[in-house]
């Protein structure tokens, strides 16, 4: 009896979470993952934004492709995305009627951009911010229009969907990097091309994010927009984007490496297995990845996304200090220190944390010129390497960093030129003057988040940022609520409670 009432409440649990079926999101990052991505976009600072290696998703196959599946629960998705350092998305748009609707799907592009903006809003300090593209390729065929005789189907009303107005509606002028903005910076000569001129080009990371605050770039693939009434977007002639096969060739030669680079927002969109995603982005690509997902197996696109949003650092680094174990209790210690490990079998490089005091060659750059590199013949400590003082390095030469995929590339190629062996240098990012503030500049560098952290605990302003907008999620459930029966949605709204007071107690860094 006891069995069979055992084999009725599995049968009943098993019911239940069939019925519960659902789209599992992406775990949030650990304080040590979000720690590697930030140290990677401070080094980027003076990176100019055409030049940053983003990962991105074509949302359509990812998310958007499975009508079954609820709109909470799908920007939900979308919103894991972002926190796991997605920075791009494809968008495909139809239009439905007056409106623009994510094809396949019943989600008006207001309510997909009011997901994207309470990321946008819950990540808006200089801890946690960084820049976001939307690239939009727009159907020119509506939904439901009236069918012409010869199967094309024309729009109902006539009238295309005014996108500015969506776009100030749901996102606000003050978030969107304009054509305009572009124009003025230019003319103010805060860009830079390849070639270091500054009335062509675009902005470095560092200008982008921190002094005009805008943060997003939105271009659209398609051709379909009228630009003299649409002052946001970018037509697609700023970028490069190829779709599966690459048009861009493979360099060898830091001359190929020079012609690459002098190519704006190269993206490449296809299907990629984990290897082929970390070559493509070592080659200076920003993926687009284009996989199919389900719901029930969206979450394996992290293996993908393991091998692309973090570049520089080894998987679980940059550890943290008391994890590091100290070698030999009567030398110095300090782990706060980078060395860059070159691995000569498959001609890979990963940063990872080292006892500062430890001595190590060094990496020297050749002035400013991004692709020229030189190793130290000597070996010292870290502290050896103060850009100030006498160098190691040869003349006209500092110690550096790669700062890009693009040139890591290069330096593993001027590596492969140059020695037969593993070897472990010590590149310019360290953590000295505050442990898990990693910062570049030599070691007097100091934590550019000091002020921040002073105030508070730096390790509980590195909790995951909790996405959890309130604002969005009610919205949304308040849109299901017109359709689905009240009482189904209680469980729902005691879960959103539940996870607001969580985020709350979490701490926002503000
Ligand atoms: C950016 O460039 C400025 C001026 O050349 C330099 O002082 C600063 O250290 C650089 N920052 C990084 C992160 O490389
Ligand atoms: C298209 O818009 C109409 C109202 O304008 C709405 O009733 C319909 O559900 C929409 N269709 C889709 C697929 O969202
Ligand atoms: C984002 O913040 C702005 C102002 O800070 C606010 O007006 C807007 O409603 C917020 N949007 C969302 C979706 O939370
Ligand atoms: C954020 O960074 C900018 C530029 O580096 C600085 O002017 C501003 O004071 C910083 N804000 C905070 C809250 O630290
Ligand atoms: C945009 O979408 C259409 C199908 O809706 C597709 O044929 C076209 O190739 C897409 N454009 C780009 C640039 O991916
Ligand atoms: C279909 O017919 C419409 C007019 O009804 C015309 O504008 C359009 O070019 C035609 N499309 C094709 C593919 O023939
Ligand atoms: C479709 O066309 C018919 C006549 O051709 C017209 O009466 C109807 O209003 C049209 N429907 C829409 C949604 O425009
Ligand atoms: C679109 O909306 C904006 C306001 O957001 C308005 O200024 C503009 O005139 C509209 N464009 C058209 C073609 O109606
Ligand atoms: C892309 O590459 C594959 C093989 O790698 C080839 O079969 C296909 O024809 C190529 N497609 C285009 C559009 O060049
Ligand atoms: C995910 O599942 C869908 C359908 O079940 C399948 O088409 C797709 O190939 C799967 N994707 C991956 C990456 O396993
Ligand atoms: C490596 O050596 C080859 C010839 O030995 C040369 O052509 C190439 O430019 C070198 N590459 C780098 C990055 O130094
Ligand atoms: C949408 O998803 C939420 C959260 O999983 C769930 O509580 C709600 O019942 C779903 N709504 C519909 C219409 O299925």
């Amino acid at each position: 009896m006891t069995s069979f009432a055992t084999l009725f409440f599995v049968w009943m649990a098993l019911l239940l979470r069939i019925a519960h079926a659902s789209f599992d999101i992406l775990p949030s990052l650990s304080g040590q993952e979000q720690m590697a991505i930030r140290s990677q976009r401070d080094l980027m600072s003076n990176v100019t934004i055409d030049q940053l290696p983003l990962v991105g998703v074509n949302l359509r196959n990812v998310i958007f492709n499975d009508e079954s599946v609820n709109d909470t629960e799908s920007l939900e998705a979308f919103q894991s995305l972002m926190q796991n350092g997605v920075q791009s998305f494809r968008l495909d748009l139809q239009q439905n009627d007056s409106v623009y609707n994510l094809a396949n799907t019943d989600i008006e592009l207001g309510t997909f951009l009011l997901a994207f903006e309470s990321f946008v809003n819950m990540t808006d300090d200089n801890l946690s911010a960084n820049i976001l593209t939307l690239h939009l390729n727009i159907s020119n065929a509506a939904l439901y229009g009236n069918s012409s005789s010869n199967g094309s189907v024309v729009p109902s009303s006539g009238s295309v969907p005014n996108i500015t107005y969506t776009l100030d509606q749901s996102m606000g002028r003050l978030r969107i990097y304009t054509p305009d903005d572009l124009r003025n910076d230019q003319l103010a000569g805060a860009t830079y091309d390849n070639s270091g001129l500054s009335s062509s080009g675009w902005p470095t990371l560092n200008n982008f994010l921190y002094s005009k605050r805008r943060r997003v770039v939105i271009t659209e693939l398609s051709n379909t927009l009228n630009y003299s009434e649409t002052p946001y977007i970018f037509d697609s002639s700023i970028l490069h984007y190829d779709v599966r096969n690459k048009t861009l060739e493979t360099p060898n030669t830091v001359a190929q490496l020079m012609n690459i680079s002098s190519i704006s927002w190269r993206y490449l969109e296809a299907d990629f297995t984990p290897a082929e995603i970390r070559e493509y982005t070592n080659m200076g690509f920003s993926p687009i990845i284009a996989n199919q997902y389900s719901k029930d197996n969206f979450t394996s696109i992290e293996t993908i996304l393991n091998h692309s949003v973090v570049w520089s650092w080894d998987t679980d680094q940059p550890v943290t200090t008391h994890t590091a174990t100290p070698k030999n209790s009567d030398s110095l210690v300090a782990y706060n220190c980078a060395v860059l490990k070159y691995t000569v079998s498959n001609h890979s490089a990963f940063w990872e944390v080292n006892n500062c005091y430890d001595k190590y060659q060094a990496l020297c750059r050749y002035t400013e010129r991004a692709y020229e590199w030189a190793v130290t013949e000597a070996s010292d400590t870290y502290f050896a390497f103060d850009r100030r003082s006498e160098s190691h390095c040869p003349d006209d030469y500092r110690f550096a960093l790669p700062r890009t995929p693009l040139e890591q590339f290069s330096l593993i190629m001027h590596l492969a030129n140059t020695t037969y062996q593993n070897i472990q240098i010590w590149v310019d990012m360290n953590s000295i003057a505050v442990s898990n503030c990693w910062v570049t500049g030599g070691p007097y560098a100091t934590c550019p988040y000091q002020k921040v952290v002073s105030r508070r605990n730096f390790v509980t302003m590195l909790t995951p940022v909790t996405v959890c907008c309130f604002f969005i999620l009610v919205l949304v459930s308040y849109l299901n609520l017109l359709r689905v029966p009240i009482h189904s949605n209680r469980k729902n709204w005691k879960r959103l409670l539940n996870e607001v007071s969580k985020s709350e107690l979490d701490g926002v860094p503000s």
